[in-house]
């Protein structure tokens, strides 16, 4: 079977797809034939040795991805046959995959395999973020950093889904179109944003800031937080991470809160599937509706993950392994 290895710490460069044997299933394991394969930052991460997982090379690389289940234990809840998406810290990135359960996430009917490799950790992650480590309301308004990308766009839709209102903070007027084309209620650009949030609420400020991207914005984000507001520190995109003074927080009454889905979902039996369950609603109301972007053969595994370095992606990036691919959109 094809195999995305990892074999070098050197970002795409050092990534090919080489021929493994296929798995067998573990204990607790499910073995899942994989149709699509997500493309993500902490891929892309990982392929430097950068990410908080560290594996050593050779690795397989490969986040979430989706296809149809070949073997199951009695029990887990799926069986031969079931269309399923799935999770892993790494190591999805092959035709044949070993899944602990948990992990193996059942999908319903109408969703085809290339969106639901968009899933899992996007989704499940802004359901986290959202929920569980923001507690947000419906009525509130969400502000979302790099709101064009794969996270981004899973916090807006789900967002939406708990009845909130959504603000896009963007780099380019084509991110914003792109933004409000998902539903997000307003789209700003970064340059400025504080200024636009302060128009747009009236002066209020919003009530969650969720960050993807870190680096400079840091204390405009702060400055945007209304009262009780609540800034959900959840990637550092822009390569720098900020430091915060604290005294802004006691000053305006509002929280910085972490949000580590991974490290958090990953050793919690149980808890994924719960919030897979939690969404499914909001799938089929279309809410939750992935964007995906590009999509390309397994076989240029690197492109995908260099154009996402690049800063060049809309939405999510998706490989297929037995189906149609879409050609990338020719730059202006
Ligand atoms: N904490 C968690 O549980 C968790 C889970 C999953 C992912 N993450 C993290 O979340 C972050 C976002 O992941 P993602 O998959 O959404 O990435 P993505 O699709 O590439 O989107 C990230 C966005 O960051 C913005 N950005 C700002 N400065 C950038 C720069 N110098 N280079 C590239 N992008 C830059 C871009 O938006 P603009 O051009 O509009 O600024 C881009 O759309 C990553 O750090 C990832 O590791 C965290």
């Amino acid at each position: 079977m094809r195999s995305v290895q990892v074999g070098r710490l050197e970002g795409p460069a050092g990534v090919e797809v080489v021929q493994a044997p296929e798995p067998t299933a573990g204990p607790g394991q499910a073995l899942v034939e994989v149709h699509a394969l997500g493309v993500s930052w902490p891929d892309l991460l990982q392929t430097r040795g950068e990410y908080q997982l560290r594996p050593d090379p050779p690795f397989q690389l490969g986040v979430d991805f989706a296809g149809v289940v070949r073997e199951a234990p009695d029990g887990s809840g799926v069986a031969p046959g079931d269309r399923v998406a799935c999770c892993l810290p790494y190591g999805g990135g092959a035709d044949l995959v070993a899944v602990p359960v948990d992990a193996v996430l059942p999908l319903p009917g109408p969703v085809g395999f290339v969106p639901a490799a968009a899933l899992p950790m996007n989704y499940l992650t802004a359901q986290f973020a959202l929920g569980t480590r923001a507690q947000l309301r419906a009525g509130e308004t969400v502000l979302v950093h790099g709101a064009a990308g794969g996270v981004g766009t899973a916090c807006l839709q789900v967002a939406r889904g708990l009845g909130a209102r959504t603000v896009a903070v963007v780099s380019t007027p084509e991110k914003a179109d792109f933004a409000r084309s998902l539903g997000a209620d307003h789209a700003v650009l970064v340059d400025g944003f504080l200024g636009a949030v302060r128009e747009l609420t009236g002066g209020t400020g919003v009530d969650v800031v969720v960050d993807v991207v870190g680096g400079d914005r840091m204390t405009d984000s702060l400055r945007s937080l209304a009262p009780l507001g609540r800034l959900l520190v959840v990637g550092f995109t822009a390569g720098r991470i900020p430091e915060v003074r604290v005294n802004r927080l006691l000053l305006n009454n509002i929280d910085v809160r972490g949000v580590g889905w991974g490290a958090y979902a990953l050793v919690r039996p149980g808890f994924m599937r719960e919030q897979w369950d939690a969404l499914l609603p909001m799938l089929a109301s279309g809410v939750v509706d992935p964007p995906v972007g590009t999509t390309y053969p397994l076989e240029e595994v690197s492109r995908a993950l260099t154009d996402l370095e690049q800063r060049r992606v809309l939405g999510k990036t998706v490989l297929t392994l037995r189906g149609e691919h879409r050609p990338a959109p020719q730059p202006a």
